[in-house]
């Protein structure tokens, strides 16, 4: 059988993702790109970002996989051109679709094409561009992937989400038979409703952080233990045990901006979504209370020295999109501590974000003299560090504000730590 060419339109995280799946399912995918040395380094079987078993993939499927700076090269050989490009958001928190617009502009009025929008954008960016351009087929198909199990996300769907209206209903049917090998429930909807899907999954579980957050906060008043209280509430197949890992707060490129967006996408229809507001408050509030904590055990913050483990917004990522890690380096520095960083793979990368702080070389480097280490992402290697030797003999005080909950508590209590968790 001959499978359908595919076309991608931005190789940044989802699009690579997107085209090499694609590729790995059988397909041709001519992949594009404005950058010419991404796509010339592609082109050579580089790739540019950590995502376990990517490298792999366009290494295996380089035979199918062709990177472009031309969208000459996509019109040509693709009917599906599945937009991945940037949707930032702007300083009014409304999505930035200026990315978006410049694609449509370069399909001139080709009525044999189908946008697939897998950039997440406001509810209403589909029957928009149709009003304008009524030749244009246009398959609304966000994406759901994780960073970390990317690759795994899009072969192995929950669900695949196809919102079309009626005059694209044909375009739809050829992005659901593109998905139907991996198995996923496919959800097939209009276009509004599959924007919306997008948009209030990740806020449901932006939510769900924000409120175990809350509960881990008056545990913590009122002598509750939020990983007992989490794990009695999870056992709930209606609650369920996902997401309810209480820290320091939610980051990453997707949560913050989707919960702010869908905020800001409610207030422009004059709606204001009142749980949303207090999501980010939430969100806001638990890096305020890391620094809070710190100053209980020390005192005054100038001249004291922070090590702070982890940069990625979360492990088995090189990325620091909205890391809670770069907002306690600023607010640190400005109570006028010393800070030094270590993340394993992040490296020197965020320097320019990290207000002055120090790069150590390793954990035990960052350490070295620390008044109070605080563990911001939970990376496996941090919870192997021989914390009751080495480390502690290391540390001038030994303080650890653990904010993922990830040490050993009675360990580190046992050896004579101060131990500060979330919520317990
Ligand atoms: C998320 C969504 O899961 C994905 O479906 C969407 O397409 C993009 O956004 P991602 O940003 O890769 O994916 O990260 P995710 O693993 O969902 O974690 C997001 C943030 O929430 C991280 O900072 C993580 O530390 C935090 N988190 C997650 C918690 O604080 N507690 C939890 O229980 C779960």
């Amino acid at each position: 059988m001959e499978r359908e060419p595919i076309g991608v339109v931005g190789v940044g995280w989802v699009g690579l993702v997107t085209a090499a799946c694609f590729a790995e399912l059988g397909h041709e995918v001519w992949a594009r790109d404005i950058v010419p040395e991404k796509v010339e380094s592609l082109s050579r079987g580089e790739v540019p970002i950590h995502e376990p078993g990517l490298p792999e993939l366009v290494t295996k499927n380089a035979e199918r996989l062709h990177f472009t700076t031309e969208m000459g090269d996509l019109l040509e050989r693709a009917g599906l051109l599945f937009v991945c490009v940037d949707t930032p958001p702007t300083y009014s928190g409304d999505a930035d679709l200026s990315r978006v617009e410049a694609v449509i502009r370069e399909l001139g009025d080709s009525d044999e094409h189908a946008l697939v929008m897998k950039s997440t954008v406001p509810v209403g960016t589909g029957r928009g561009v149709q009003r304008r351009r009524d030749g244009l087929g246009y398959v609304s198909n966000p994406e759901f992937l994780k960073e970390g199990s990317a690759v795994d996300d899009f072969m192995r769907p929950d669900r695949v989400v196809v919102g079309a209206d009626e005059h694209s209903a044909a375009y739809a049917d050829r992005v659901e038979a593109l998905y139907e090998p991996l198995g996923g429930e496919i959800v097939r909807t209009d276009v509004a409703s599959a924007e919306m899907i997008k948009l209030a999954s990740n806020a449901f579980l932006a939510t769900k952080i924000s409120f175990i957050n809350e509960i881990a906060n008056v545990s913590e008043e009122l002598g509750a233990d939020v990983l007992e209280v989490a794990r009695g509430m999870g056992l709930d197949d209606r609650i369920g045990p996902r997401f309810l890992q209480p820290g320091v707060g939610f980051g990453g490129s997707c949560f913050p901006k989707d919960v702010q967006a869908l905020k800001q996408l409610a207030g422009n229809s004059g709606y204001h979504f009142q749980l949303l507001t207090a999501v980010i408050e939430v969100n806001e509030l638990q890096k305020r209370r890391t620094i809070s904590k710190l100053q209980k055990h020390l005192g005054p913050l100038p001249g004291k020295e922070i090590a702070l483990l982890g940069v990625a917004f979360k492990p088995n990522t090189d990325d620091v999109r909205e890391a809670t890690s770069l907002v306690l380096a600023g607010r640190l520095a400005g109570e006028g501590a010393n800070v030094r960083v270590y993340d394993p793979i992040v490296g020197d990368k965020a320097e320019h974000m990290l207000a002055g702080a120090h790069i150590a070389e390793s954990a035990l480097d960052a350490v070295d003299g620390a008044d109070a280490v605080v563990l911001v992402t939970e990376w496996p290697e941090f919870a192997e560090l021989d914390w009751t030797g080495e480390v502690k003999e290391r540390m001038r005080v030994p303080l650890v504000v653990d904010g993922r909950n990830f040490l050993d508590r009675e360990a580190l209590v046992d050896a004579g730590f101060t131990y500060e968790g979330i919520g317990r």
